[in-house]
């Protein structure tokens, strides 16, 4: 849906499909960040437009990717199924939370995409580089005792 990014080396886990995965949700950061910076240039209603479009994105993407990874998590029997899928579950619960705040505090579409920014540049950094890691490793550790 956004512009294909290089997923940054710092970012990838060497896992094909979900390093693939992962670059999608950091080109929608990229996405933001790009909205974020050139603010005077965009209308509001574009802006609410672009907030939409990339709300609609991330509910996707959680859909299809976590399922992804839950699924090898189950494939795999790994110990760390229920913790995981419990984050990927507040993942969702945090962004509506976000959004409906936002909303209920009349704050501007520009300074709730800059949240949604963060929120995600912060998923990044805890979620998938250390938890999502983790599956990775577990899986790779599975198939060189095979
Ligand atoms: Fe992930
Ligand atoms: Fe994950």
């Amino acid at each position: 849906m956004y512009d294909h990014v290089e997923l940054p080396a710092l970012y990838r886990l060497n896992h094909e499909k979900i390093d693939i995965q992962h670059a999608q949700l950091f080109a929608c950061l990229m996405h933001m960040n790009k909205l974020i910076k050139n603010d005077d240039k965009k209308n509001n209603k574009q802006i609410e437009e672009a907030l939409n479009d990339v709300l609609r994105f991330l509910r996707g993407y959680a859909q299809n990717h976590f399922h992804y990874e839950e699924t090898m998590m189950k494939k795999n029997h790994d110990p760390n199924f229920e913790h995981h899928q419990k984050l990927h579950a507040a993942f969702l619960n945090d962004l509506i939370a976000l959004q409906l705040k936002g909303t209920k505090e009349h704050k501007n579409k520009m300074t709730i995409l800059t949240e949604i920014a963060l929120f995600v540049k912060n998923w990044y950094l805890n979620h998938i580089l250390q938890e999502d890691k983790k599956i990775v490793d577990f899986e790779n550790k599975l198939s060189s005792k095979t």
